[in-house]
């Protein structure tokens, strides 16, 4: 008898048991009423009187130590949380909810990516800036009442630190860190001290180009703009350019395209005249030039700049600007298969 105690303890000692079945099997095999350690108690009166001590002792010791394996492996099954069977492998999965890219985000990648394929890098720069990169530089002189057409937040009056209210400031760092041949476009967001209401907001997005070189002329910048219009918004697309003024360009434009609702036939959206407004444009001024230490004798360039939520209505005819920083699921998911 001891040497099949011996036998069992070793066997005990060695099992692996992967499954709640296999469990439940060594369960049965050693501590069941029909199970061997059973049998082996059933058997002890057999033993000659003598041994019935010794014999005894071990055979108490190996009951003992198979309720102890038993217990430890029960226990690493529940800590393993549930085990396979306990899975219902038919039950459907929980639906997976994927995100969509926000309307302004993809909008401003189309344009960047138009842009780019007449070789337009992207520039970027802070949004907290200082008076001269977004204004001085640009031939705002300090009492010039062209500063008034930018409602300002100023965070600190002197030295003035101010949140930037276009990305020509990022036009301007370009312009003073590089000489030309420079094409950059500046997409970013820009704050602005408005009333927030169904086509206004304090802040909203904005991509600026700007190209210097020698012998750029306004004919470049109609071109590119014409191209621009109709990768955009379709081969059909025309464009006007109507004379305007921004203190950093002369001359200055702004451009409309043909109303791309009503194909310029007049309706509602462009107020019955055919054609809607999308951006500012000109030739960068030779002032600004020579402050951002770019000789005007030797180079020219253009600029011009777009509202990305401009842009975005037109393509997706949002109703409120409010609607594109609410962060409604139900707005947002409408461009999932975009
Ligand atoms: N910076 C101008 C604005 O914010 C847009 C513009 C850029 C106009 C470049 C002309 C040239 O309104």
């Amino acid at each position: 008898m001891k040497e099949k105690i011996e036998f069992l303890k070793d066997e005990i000692n060695n099992l692996v048991v992967a499954t709640a079945e296999e469990l439940e099997a060594m369960r049965i095999k050693y501590l069941s009423k029909k199970g061997e350690i059973t049998a082996l108690f059933t058997d002890f009166k057999n033993v000659p009187n003598d041994d019935k001590r010794s014999v005894g002792q071990l055979l108490n010791e190996l009951k003992d130590l198979a309720q102890q394996r038993y217990n430890i492996l029960k226990e690493s099954f529940s800590s393993k949380g549930k085990t396979d069977t306990d899975l219902d492998l038919t039950r459907t999965a929980d639906p997976i909810s994927v995100g969509t890219r926000h309307p302004l985000s993809i909008v401003k990648s189309e344009i960047i990516d138009i842009f780019s394929r007449i070789g337009f890098v992207v520039a970027e720069g802070p949004e907290i800036e200082d008076d001269w990169n977004v204004f001085g530089a640009l031939n705002f002189p300090p009492e010039h009442p062209a500063r008034d057409m930018q409602d300002t937040f100023f965070i600190e009056k002197s030295p003035d630190v101010l949140l930037r209210t276009h990305t020509s400031s990022v036009q301007t760092r370009t312009m003073t860190k590089h000489q030309p041949p420079i094409r950059v476009l500046c997409p970013g967001r820009v704050y602005r001290n408005e009333a927030i209401s169904y086509r206004a907001h304090c802040f909203f997005h904005q991509v600026e180009g700007l190209y210097i070189d020698k012998n750029v002329s306004f004919a470049d910048l109609k071109q590119v703009l014409l191209y621009f219009a109709k990768e955009m918004f379709g081969a059909d697309t025309h464009i006007r350019l109507r004379p305007s003024y921004f203190p950093f360009t002369e001359p200055s434009a702004e451009m409309d395209i043909s109303c791309n609702l009503c194909g310029g036939q007049g309706c509602p959206f462009c107020k019955y005249t055919g054609w809607v407004e999308i951006l500012g444009c000109g030739m960068v001024d030779t002032n600004v030039l020579k402050n951002c230490g770019i000789d005007p004798e030797i180079y020219s360039g253009y600029a011009f700049g777009l509202g990305v939520e401009r842009i975005t209505n037109l393509k997706f005819q949002a109703k409120d600007l409010r609607m594109f920083s609410e962060n409604d699921v139900r707005f947002l998911e409408q461009f999932r298969t975009i």
